[in-house]
């Protein structure tokens, strides 16, 4: 059964109204091609700050710029006409001061023409996501596992377990007081999941999180098995595409060098018949 196609692209209202209704369908990408393969089918397309560990070969999100981000923006924007574009703020954009994050949100808004942004935090970034919202642009919350903060984190752990379930709590209510249209859990336990879920106003879009979110969220690369440096529990592989590719390149290498291609298919006569290109 294939999934519902979109026609058009959702606005942050829209997104807001399905909370409780159909999940939202969300992936991340980061190329032209990608976002047109998931146009229609996605509600929304995040350009995750993830593109520096799965394109750039960087070890953590922490040195993914502005300028890569906009990069990647403009290249998705291309291939999207029935989904709506959120664009990742990345780590140093927006911490510092509300006008900071005002400033380069917009930036982002501009140059991509993004639905929204999203940035991570719960409670300590509230001044800022409504300080944003009253200023027109569109905030998408990140909660629990926050990667942009593993040096304090210490690792990829899972929050919010035990004594942590209050604090995760408070963030993802202070988020949707502070007028975040969604909030996305990161890595934390399926029950806390579903009781935040029961208890904000606004779509929670889990990855990692619980089967009973208001939507979900996987890097793209991770669901097609394009990315295989690690694989989180969470990560579901929908295909096996990096097995593929590496197949290929390895059948490519051994036609090459057994002179078996270019076949007479793939080269060009001398003299060229009127039909050919
Ligand atoms: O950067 C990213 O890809 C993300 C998703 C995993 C939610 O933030």
């Amino acid at each position: 059964m294939s999934a519902t196609a979109r026609k058009t692209a959702p606005m942050p209202q829209d997104i807001l109204a399905r909370k409780g209704g159909v999940p939202l369908v969300s992936l991340t990408a980061y190329t032209t091609p990608m976002a047109e393969m998931m146009d229609g089918i996605c509600d929304f397309v995040l350009v995750g700050d993830s593109v520096g560990m799965v394109l750039h070969g960087l070890p953590s999100t922490v040195g993914v710029t502005m300028d890569m981000m906009i990069m990647h923006g403009k290249a998705v924007r291309r291939g999207l006409s029935a989904s709506m574009l959120v664009m990742d703020m990345p780590f140093g954009s927006y911490e510092e001061s509300t006008e900071q994050a005002f400033r380069n949100a917009a930036i982002l808004m501009a140059e991509t023409n993004a639905g929204a942004v999203k940035l991570e935090g719960g409670v300590g970034m509230a001044d800022t996501i409504n300080f944003l919202v009253s200023r027109g642009i569109p905030v998408m919350a990140h909660i629990g596992l926050t990667p942009q903060s593993i040096n304090t984190l210490g690792g990829y752990k899972v929050q919010g377990r035990g004594e942590e379930a209050a604090a995760l709590i408070a963030d993802a209510k202070a988020v949707a007081e502070a007028g975040a249209f969604a909030v996305v859990l990161e890595k934390v336990p399926a029950v806390l999941a579903d009781q935040i879920t029961q208890e904000v106003a606004i779509p929670t879009i889990g990855i990692g999180a619980s089967v009973n979110c208001d939507g979900q969220i996987l890097v793209v690369d991770d669901m097609l098995g394009l990315f295989t440096a690690f694989k989180a529990k969470f990560v579901k592989r929908f295909a096996h595409l990096g097995e593929d590719a590496r197949g290929a390149i390895e059948a490519y290498a051994q036609e090459v060098q057994a002179r078996s291609f270019p076949a007479s298919e793939h080269t060009f006569a001398a003299d060229a018949p009127k039909a050919s290109k």
